[in-house]
């Protein structure tokens, strides 16, 4: 199907409705942060699913039940989309964790006045354009993404799930308050390191052995294995694993396998307009 029937317009950017249907995204509208809430913000594609991984077992100290008693979507769930309306967040002990695609522009008024903090994942947009493109082929409530270079320029244009990557990128990179930015290539790199920043902006103490147990847990091969996070549970014909699976390569730029000369050639051009006046050091620059 096609964005007209899959797609709703909310706040000047495209949602896939059947996920987010008006009364779910009413709900978030009225939503209350607690100052202790945990907030993991991502593109579509860029590391979400690694994030409410890692985050748990963070919070936990390093408990595998964090990550074995709930599937992610209800562990660390997204506020925007309808099957959070039926969990009782409220009556969650502190600190909640939760997830969003939402833009700055598109978060509810309590989310300023408290300031929650935040985890702000980055990803090189050619790997989430890449995963983006089998995503939406095997995921049945997205619009079939065509043929590839069609949707590299929906991609490049923004007429896609969330909108446009440089506008999520650059608003988030703008919200100066309790956020800590991480790449996913950083996380390749050191994984362990990385979970070692992420505890320290969590004001966890951890033991050098608890960071690595995590770390060990939360390496792709790994996480795959763990039914509670790889969506084996989600139905074939809402996800098509014939097709591709969620957690597909787990790799860094895969793009070189996918993308033409010409095809990265355009998305260059477009990266250096859209981030010319950005003063951030990304992983893969
Ligand atoms: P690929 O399609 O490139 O494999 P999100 O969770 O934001 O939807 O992102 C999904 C992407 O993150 C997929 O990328 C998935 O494989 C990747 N991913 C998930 N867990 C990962 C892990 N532990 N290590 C590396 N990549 C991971």
């Amino acid at each position: 199907m096609t964005e007209p029937d899959l797609y709703t317009l909310y706040k000047g950017v495209l949602l896939p409705t059947l996920v987010h249907p008006p009364q779910s995204l009413k709900r978030f509208e009225m939503f209350t942060f607690r100052p202790d809430d945990i907030v993991i913000i991502t593109y579509p594609k860029s590391g979400t699913t690694w994030m409410q991984e890692i985050v748990p077992l963070i919070v936990s100290g390093g408990e595998p039940a964090s990550v074995e008693s709930l599937h992610n979507w209800d562990r660390v769930p997204w506020l925007e989309v309808a099957r959070t309306c039926s969990l009782n967040l409220d009556s969650r002990p502190s600190p909640r964790m939760f997830t969003t695609h939402f833009l700055p522009h598109m978060m509810p008024p309590s989310f300023f006045q408290v300031k929650p903090k935040v985890i702000y994942v980055i990803r090189n947009p050619k790997d989430v354009f890449v995963s983006s493109f089998h995503y939406c082929a095997m995921a049945s409530f997205l619009a079939d993404p065509g043929p590839q270079n069609e949707f590299l320029q929906k991609f490049l244009k923004g007429e896609v799930m969330f909108g446009s990557w440089f506008n999520h990128v650059k608003a988030w990179l703008n919200y100066k308050e309790r956020i800590f930015y991480i790449c996913y290539e950083e996380m390749i790199k050191d994984l362990e390191g990385s979970v070692s920043r992420i505890a320290l902006f969590l004001e966890k103490t951890l033991d050098n052995d608890v960071i690595g147990a995590i770390a060990e847990r939360c390496m792709f091969k790994n996480m795959k294995k763990n039914n509670m996070s790889n969506y084996s549970a989600v139905p074939n014909d809402i996800m098509d694993t014939s097709k591709s699976e969620f957690l597909r390569k787990g790799i860094v730029g895969d793009w070189k396998n996918l993308l033409t000369v010409a095809e990265v050639e355009n998305f260059d051009t477009v990266y250096a307009e859209n981030m010319k006046d950005v003063d951030y050091k990304f992983a893969w620059d």
